[in-house]
């Protein structure tokens, strides 16, 4: 189950990633053309803002109970990874949970521009620059395959 759990979390990383594309283009065109909200534009928002809560959600339990977790890792007892680099366990159990966490802080504020009861150019405008920093930390913190160290395929069980 914790593989397909894992599987799931690496699968739902592409639906974020074109959902927060998606949605800083429409939030960007609509800064840009000064254009009034649309009920459209809200749903891209909540959808990308769904997509964020479930891999947090999956991701929570990866960071507790998972292959590497904080409360289940025991470092002596797994006799595979005994050699496992100190810098590889940093980045599955800190750098990539915190960066992450805060990315999808930053999705929910972006998406929390939809209810709040400002002019519609600020809205846009706000809702943007959450949505792009949080596409930033997640380029930044996402294990591509390419990575020294840390590098995970782009797919699931690849
Ligand atoms: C540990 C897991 C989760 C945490 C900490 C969390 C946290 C939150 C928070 C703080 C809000 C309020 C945001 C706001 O007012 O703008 C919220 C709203 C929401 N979350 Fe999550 N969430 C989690 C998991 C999930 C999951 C698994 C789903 C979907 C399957 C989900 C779907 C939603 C939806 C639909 C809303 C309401 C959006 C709206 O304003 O219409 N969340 N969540
Ligand atoms: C936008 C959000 C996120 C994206 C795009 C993302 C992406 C990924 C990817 C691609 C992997 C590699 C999966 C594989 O090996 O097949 C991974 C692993 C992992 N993620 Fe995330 N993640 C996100 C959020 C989080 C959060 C919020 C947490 C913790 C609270 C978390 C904890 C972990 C852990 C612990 C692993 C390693 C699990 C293992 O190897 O056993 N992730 N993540």
């Amino acid at each position: 189950m914790q593989t397909g759990l894992l599987h799931l979390h690496n699968l739902l990383r592409w639906i974020i990633l074109i959902l927060l594309v998606l949605s800083i283009y429409k939030s960007y065109i609509g800064m840009s053309s000064k254009k009034p909200f649309e009920a459209s534009d809200k749903k891209t928002w909540l959808f990308t803002m769904i997509a964020g809560h479930i891999t947090l959600l999956l991701g929570l339990y990866q960071w507790l109970l998972g292959r590497y977790g904080l409360l289940s890792y025991v470092k002596a007892e797994d006799t595979a990874g005994a050699n496992i680099d100190s810098a590889y366990l940093r980045f599955f159990q800190m750098e990539h949970p915190i960066s992450m966490i805060l990315a999808i802080v930053l999705i929910t504020l972006g998406h929390g521009m939809a209810k709040k009861n400002v002019d519609d150019a600020v809205k846009y405008k706000k809702a943007f620059r959450y949505f792009l920093l949080a596409l930033v930390l997640i380029i930044v913190a996402v294990p591509w395959p390419y990575r020294v160290l840390v590098g995970r395929p782009l797919f699931p069980g690849m």
